[in-house]
């Protein structure tokens, strides 16, 4: 008798039943490989651009239920994490399974700390940058770099070895990015200051001038902090599945990281929160937002900081963000273009063509109006959204190294070019030729 915890498939060139076992609703893809139409055959496959419907691996650090709206860090609602945590707390729990221990937290604070520092030939590296760099190309160049650093991170299978670059890069992030910051200004690095907290060494990085401590303000690095806790991991995004495709061919942290970072930095990906300061720039005034609207659904362009593959409900992260701007504008004042934001929230979620497609704010649509209220320019807020998913990264990458069933990514492809050819010598080829190339 078949097992009802299969899918029945019959290859009709055939006639041929197959019963393929169903796990964690998937079936396995090398399954669908028996599946011949004759000897010759090299077996079905899925075809499956931009991954919209195929598992990668199994993890158990991030959950997402699209549908609902639902996300979870190790089990741990993002709503309960922002309110109670910290975000260090949090990369603890995204890389070891379980939230810290006050004596665990403690030492695992002290480590990240007394990583913080960069090495004085990254200064010189930094340097070389033109005045108007981009911080996301200086920080995945930087990042990159610290791989002639550190060459001994290169053991990725030695599990101590690996915590020690984990450590190294969660410290270093924010370090590498106020510094990519105070190039675009022309002013002097600063060193990190252990007195601080993880999110308020980082406004030191950025903001100290010449008084001899600096004081955070503490609902700026608060709103910081939850700010790195939203952004900390999000499952098999376009960044971390780069993160585990580069490092499942043994790639060194460093390198790898840079390559995530380098996806990240996309406007359809995390480059989306200085995008939408753009379009809200574009649209000026809340009277423009139907036009705007209007064009958008007309195909000109898209809402950036609206839509999500996998969110078709609010995103939860969009939520708490608007709730936490309230708390910086107290401090800030408000962002003049928030009153766009919402007048363009309200509209799209209103309109036929928007609910339709399931489209709602994702988690960049607020971000940037709060960055920008905080003092960060547009430039420098995917830089923002790289230093807490490091952590996320980080952790799936050493779930991946650890994971047996795990080798390196390699997709197949359906090849739709020529077939053999005869090779033609130069001087009998024709021009018609190049033409139907190009
Ligand atoms: N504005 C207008 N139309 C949109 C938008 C948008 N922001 N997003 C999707 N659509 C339309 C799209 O044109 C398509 O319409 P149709 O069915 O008529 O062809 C339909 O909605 C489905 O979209 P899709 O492109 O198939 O969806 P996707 O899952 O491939 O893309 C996305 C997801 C996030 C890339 C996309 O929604 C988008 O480009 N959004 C704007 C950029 C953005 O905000 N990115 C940040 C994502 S969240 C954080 C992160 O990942 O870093």
């Amino acid at each position: 008798m078949t097992s009802s915890n299969t899918l029945t498939v019959i290859d009709n060139r055939t006639a041929t039943k197959y019963d393929l076992p169903i796990e964690n609703g998937t079936i396995r893809a090398m399954d669908l490989r028996k599946i011949k139409s004759g000897p010759d055959d090299f077996g079905l496959m899925t075809y499956d651009p931009a991954f919209m419907n195929t598992a990668s691996c199994r993890s158990s650090i991030t959950f997402i239920d699209g549908e609902r709206g639902i996300l979870r860090y190790r089990g741990y609602p993002i709503e309960v994490l922002a309110e109670h945590c910290t975000f260090l707390e949090v990369a603890y729990l995204l890389l070891f399974g379980d939230l810290p221990t006050p004596d665990e937290l403690k030492t695992w604070v002290n480590d990240i700390t007394h990583h913080t520092m960069l090495h004085e030939t990254t200064k010189r590296f930094m340097e070389g940058f033109r005045y108007d760099a981009h911080p996301m190309a200086m920080l995945v160049s930087t990042v990159a770099a610290l791989s002639t650093i550190y060459p001994e991170a290169k053991d990725i299978h030695d599990p101590a070895n690996r915590l020690l670059q984990i450590k190294r890069l969660i410290g270093k992030m924010p370090s590498i990015s106020a510094m990519s910051y105070r190039h675009s200004l022309g002013f002097p690095y600063v060193y990190p200051d252990n007195d601080l907290s993880y999110p308020e060494n980082f406004m030191n990085m950025l903001w100290k001038m010449v008084e001899p401590k600096y004081a955070a303000n503490p609902v700026i690095a608060r709103a910081l902090d939850i700010l790195f806790i939203l952004h900390a991991d999000h499952e098999q995004n376009c960044s971390t599945s780069t993160m585990r495709s580069v490092g499942s061919a043994h790639t060194d942290p460093y390198l790898t990281t840079a390559a995530a970072a380098a996806a990240l930095a996309g406007p359809l990906h995390g480059g989306a929160n200085e995008a939408v300061l753009g379009m809200l720039d574009e649209i000026g005034s809340k009277e423009n937002v139907p036009a705007y609207v209007k064009k958008v659904k007309e195909g000109h362009g898209k809402l950036m900081g609206f839509g999500h593959r996998v969110y078709k409900n609010y995103d939860p992260r969009a939520k708490i963000i608007k709730w936490t701007a309230e708390r910086v504008f107290a401090v800030t004042g408000r962002n003049p273009k928030l009153e766009i934001a919402l007048e363009l929230e309200r509209i799209a979620l209103e309109d036929e063509y928007f609910v339709s497609r399931k489209l709602y704010p994702n988690v960049d649509f607020y971000s940037g109006i709060m960055y920008q209220a905080m003092g960060f320019r547009p430039e420098m807020f995917t830089a923002l959204f790289a230093i807490p998913r490091a952590a996320g990264w980080l952790a799936q990458w050493q779930e991946m190294i650890t994971d047996p069933e795990q080798k390196i990514a390699r997709p197949r492809q359906v090849y739709t070019g020529q077939e053999l050819r005869q090779f033609i010598p130069m001087d009998k080829r024709a021009r018609a030729l190049h033409a139907k190339i190009a």
